[in-house]
């Protein structure tokens, strides 16, 4: 038997093994549904499945870095485990805070991670170094406080006075060590960690209570939270909190684990590109792409990350310019196409690309349907959509998922496998 016959069969009685469990008498329940739909005259199956759950063995605590429209690390987990063996490489051309090279790497796969957003190498590549927590307060204790420092832009609205010196003052510290060439992996998860700290609605964030820490608001917007609430940002502890996450992160890491995301991470390859043109990929050279692609002009990456940028010293307009925003589904297909022929290239014969869409515009638009001809036109041979339907549960309920609508969530993926 083939790998892909293999592949559709596994998933069948997957799916039904996990229809038994969940088939619970008087609920909506979990129905597994196997369905064959006709795109471009060409017979695809949809296997329709809570393929993971939230109740699954526990993710990684290392991959609790907050993203817009990021995934569970379940899904990329789903995917590695079925389509790749150690030691294979494992791609994400869309790789946000890196879900799936974290997982990859987690699983002693090798690791390419791409997104044309710069951010998302700050917040992935550190964690393939995860430091002891002793070298961390070391490193923080040599940054001294300089109280004269002053923003380019007034953002008092969010940070106390002393708290804004503590964020100029480590902000500078990292840039100075950049600029000389002396950055190093405690420098770069500092950087990391305090770029996630920012902003969030807790205590454990630098700011006073605004958005999830994903999404920064105008400092216009946050004039009008702080007036409705009736708060002025009260002094934070910046390299406390920055200790207490780190410990937070590493708090599940096992020794193994630690040890291949080091080896991952030194054969990695991080870079800041269109996803439709990454020269550095060799040909042939990739196992398995599990990716979630910006979706229309759905998430405005720039309004959520102009705050992010400014603490890294990155230049928001020029990078906003790149990030593709389609407004319509035939432009949104024209760029995914042309990610489709070098995401051909650079798969191996008989490797795999698992594209996952989420359900938007009230599911008025099914992206999935629209990617299965982008795959065949580049020369892949689709082996079926698979839908994970999540009832919803309080620990799904957190930020960075999409679809969070009447209950559910649903994440759509599209399996291609190149031929031999
Ligand atoms: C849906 S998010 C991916 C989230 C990721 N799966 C995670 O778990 O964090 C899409 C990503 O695509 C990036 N992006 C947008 N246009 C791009 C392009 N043309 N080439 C490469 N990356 C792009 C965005 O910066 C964003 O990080």
């Amino acid at each position: 038997m083939e790998f892909g016959d293999e592949v559709a069969s596994h998933l069948q009685s997957f799916a039904r093994e996990e229809a038994h469990k969940h088939s619970n008498p008087g609920s909506s329940g979990n129905v597994t549904k196997i369905q064959n739909i006709f795109i471009d005259g060409i017979e695809i199956t949809k296997y329709v499945s809570e393929f993971w759950t939230s109740k699954q063995r526990q993710a990684s605590s290392i991959h609790e870095i907050s993203y817009r429209a990021c995934f569970k690390p379940q899904l990329p987990r789903f995917f590695i485990e079925l389509l790749s063996n150690e030691d294979d490489t494992i791609y994400d051309p869309f790789s946000g805070r890196g879900t799936t090279v974290v997982e990859a790497g987690l699983l002693g796969r090798k690791i390419f991670s791409n997104d044309v957003n710069p951010l998302s190498e700050i917040l992935t590549r550190s964690r393939f170094v995860p430091p002891v927590i002793g070298d961390v307060a070391e490193r923080l204790s040599l940054i001294s406080i300089d109280k004269g420092l002053v923003p380019e832009m007034d953002l008092s609205i969010f940070f106390h006075e002393k708290t804004l010196s503590e964020i100029l003052s480590i902000r500078k510290h990292l840039c100075g060590r950049k600029d000389s060439g002396d950055e190093d992996d405690i420098d770069r998860w500092i950087a990391m960690v305090a770029t996630n700290r920012l902003t969030g609605h807790s205590s454990g964030f630098f700011s006073v209570y605004t958005l999830p820490p994903n999404q920064a608001v105008s400092l216009e917007s946050q004039k009008k939270i702080n007036e409705v609430r009736g708060q002025t940002p009260e002094y934070r502890n910046t390299k406390e909190i920055i200790l207490r996450k780190t410990n937070s992160l590493l708090r599940n890491l096992t020794l193994g684990q630690k040890a291949n995301l080091k080896v991952a991470g030194r054969s990695g390859l991080f870079i800041n590109q269109n996803a439709a043109y990454t020269p550095e990929i060799g040909s042939n050279s990739v196992q398995l792409t599990v990716t979630s692609p910006p979706f229309l002009n759905i998430v405005q990456y720039s309004k959520d990350n102009w705050l992010r940028w400014w603490f890294n010293s990155l230049d928001g307009d020029k990078i906003s310019k790149h990030i593709t925003m389609a407004k319509t589904v035939e432009q949104w297909s024209t760029v995914m196409g042309s990610v489709f022929n070098e995401l051909y290239r650079v798969t191996k014969p008989k490797g795999w690309v698992a594209f996952e869409v989420g359900e938007i515009r009230n599911r008025t638009v099914n992206l999935d349907e629209h990617v299965v001809p982008l795959g065949h036109s580049a020369g892949f041979e689709c082996h079926g959509i698979l839908v994970n339907f999540q009832e919803f549960t309080k620990t799904a309920n957190i930020w960075g998922i999409r679809n969070m609508k009447s209950g559910t969530n649903t994440n759509r993926i599209v399996m291609f496998q190149k031929p031999n």
